[in-house]
């Protein structure tokens, strides 16, 4: 598909319900699950689906799957921010006593994250003197996690090999990050020219009106997670679903009690201040409360 109509009809299926064209927007937070197994699956990534707004949303699923389309990856999160896509993405590839190598000349932004924000989490980042990528090489070690580097800097206007650059960080185990911002996908494709994950600060040509503020991750789909040891604990350790699988479960067994006791405590807290309710109905009130947890309100 060309990109014209993959940046208009990506990642949507009309609404079968509204046949709404444009994507409604779904401002709420939680979901139904159809039961409580249903529910441990989606937390176990067992099933896909919708489970919570901050981890998945089926607006927000639009916009990832249609950016992931055009770009050329396989999947994409979207953050609020380019500062935040930036920063999601290096924290889960480096931490404490690894580093980070990349060109002389970035976004303002992204310059304060790396030369303060990141060392002062003990991330290292090395710039180079240039943006040749035989520069960058010079300062990979065992504790470098990725390259990063911009498709056109911003301000500079500097233009990067991403060929190039992509071939040393594949050479040495590494990926290659690309921040596109300035670029967009309408004018390149890190991805296809060997970049590993793309970012972007959604806020600038992407939104193209000035008027949202957004940032979006790419996986390329083409980096051997696996293949490099446990060098990237944050792609290839499994999830923790665990913890979710123990909710749920006492959730399950737990559920009616529950609900009823804080039912039985709201009405309560009602009851108790309210004036109408006198000393023995109150009294009443606690008897049952403390008995069966049915609560059978006096007139
Ligand atoms: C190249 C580049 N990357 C990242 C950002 C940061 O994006 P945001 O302002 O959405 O955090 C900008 C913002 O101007 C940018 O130009």
């Amino acid at each position: 598909m060309r990109d014209e109509t993959l940046a208009i009809h990506a990642g949507y299926q009309t609404d079968p319900t509204t046949k709404a064209v444009v994507p409604p927007i779904c401002q709420n937070v939680a979901f139904e699950f159809d039961d409580a197994a249903h529910g441990a699956a989606l937390f176990n990534l067992e099933v896909p689906g919708n489970i919570y707004t901050r981890i998945m949303n089926p607006t927000c699923d639009v916009l990832e799957q249609r950016v992931a389309a055009l770009e050329g990856g396989i999947a994409a999160l979207a953050v609020s921010s380019g500062m935040a896509a930036i920063t999601y993405a290096l924290q889960t590839l480096a931490s404490q006593g690894h580093n980070i190598v990349t060109t002389p000349q970035l976004y303002g932004g992204t310059y304060t994250l790396f030369a303060h924000m990141l060392p002062s989490q003990g991330v290292e980042v090395r710039f180079a003197e240039t943006d040749r990528a035989e520069d960058l090489e010079k300062l990979v070690d065992e504790n470098t996690r990725a390259i990063y580097c911009e498709t056109i800097g911003n301000p500079a206007g500097n233009i990067v090999d991403i060929r190039a650059m992509a071939a040393m960080a594949s050479r040495n185990g590494l990926p290659l990050v690309v921040d596109n911002t300035v670029a967009t996908p309408a004018l390149c494709k890190p991805i296809e020219l060997g970049a590993n994950i793309v970012v972007h600060a959604l806020t600038k040509f992407m939104g193209g009106h000035g008027n949202s503020l957004g940032g979006i991750i790419v996986d390329g789909g083409n980096f051997d997670w696996t293949a490099q040891g446990d060098k990237f604990p944050g792609m290839t350790a499994q999830s923790k679903g665990g913890i979710c699988d123990v909710l749920l479960d006492r959730a399950n067994r737990d559920c009616t009690k529950t609900i009823i006791e804080c039912t039985s405590t709201f009405t309560e807290t009602i009851l108790r201040t309210h004036p109408a309710t006198n000393f023995w109905q109150r009294v009443g009130l606690m008897t049952q409360l403390n008995g069966s947890h049915n609560v059978a309100l006096a007139d």
